[in-house]
């Protein structure tokens, strides 16, 4: 069953977007997964099409309307393949939980998603209850819509599916992907040997496996401690588990 992937949205010209250049555009040309956008704005019913309307109880913005979207979920989630699970809709927002490798682990592994994608101050309260959305942040900062979010929560989870990433192993060994603790990945070298006055350091030309293997984890802790160390305290901890 190919993974499937609706977006609902104001502008359905953003998908694919940048994925259709990347390693996610060759596998949906495969048909390793699908991509639909559905106009949000083809499911209000006044003559002016209608998607928002002001605050309740003031402030600035506009507030998408819960009858248009919920109109919406219902046109995306129906003629769902006989016999599949229904997908999760996944509203993408600031207030969500911050995706994380198992996010998108977790989503890889169902058969799909609908990506709301809000614009203005975001959906009405009462539709992401109403629909039991999973809200979904891709970081601490604000965008002016939805839509890059769920691009980039579509790129973490293809590139998961089965037969997208070209190296065998090279999904697995990545940054985050580690089931033992996530640690950041070590540095990478290439040819040439020495670049700008710049050389490669030597283990990585030494042809010792296991010198190499030391030096990339130790590479990895260093690079966490550092830069992360809320990642860094995690993996301690679970590190401390895995022994008692
Ligand atoms: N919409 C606006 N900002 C967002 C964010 N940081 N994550 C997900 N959706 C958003």
């Amino acid at each position: 069953m190919t993974w499937r992937a609706t977006a609902l949205t104001l502008f359905p010209e953003m998908f694919p977007g940048t994925l259709g250049h990347s390693l996610a555009g060759r596998a949906l040309r495969e048909g390793r997964w699908s991509l639909d956008a559905l106009q949000i704005r083809d499911f209000a019913t006044d003559r002016h099409r209608t998607v928002d309307d002001t605050p309740c109880g003031g402030g600035a913005g506009l507030v998408m309307r819960p009858d248009v979207v919920d109109a919406a979920c219902a046109a995306a989630l129906a003629g769902e393949p006989e016999g599949e699970a229904p997908r999760p809709l996944v509203y993408l927002t600031p207030r969500g939980r911050l995706l994380d490798q198992a996010l998108a682990r977790e989503l890889a592994s169902g058969p799909g998603v609908v990506l709301v994608c809000g614009r203005y101050e975001g959906l009405d309260q009462r539709v992401i209850e109403a629909r039991a959305m999973r809200e979904v942040s891709v970081g601490d900062f604000v965008l002016s819509g939805g839509e890059p979010a769920a691009l980039l929560l579509l790129d973490a989870c293809v590139r998961l599916l089965p037969g997208v990433m070209g190296g065998a192993d090279s999904a697995e060994e990545e940054s985050f992907s580690d089931p033992r603790g996530a640690l950041l990945e070590y540095p990478h070298y290439t040819r040439p040997a020495v670049w700008q006055g710049r050389a490669v350091p030597d283990v990585l030309l030494s042809g010792h496996h296991a010198a190499v293997a030391k030096w990339r984890r130790e590479q990895a802790e260093a690079a966490t401690r550092e830069r992360r160390p809320d990642l860094w305290a995690r993996h301690a901890a679970r590190q401390h588990e895995t022994q008692d």
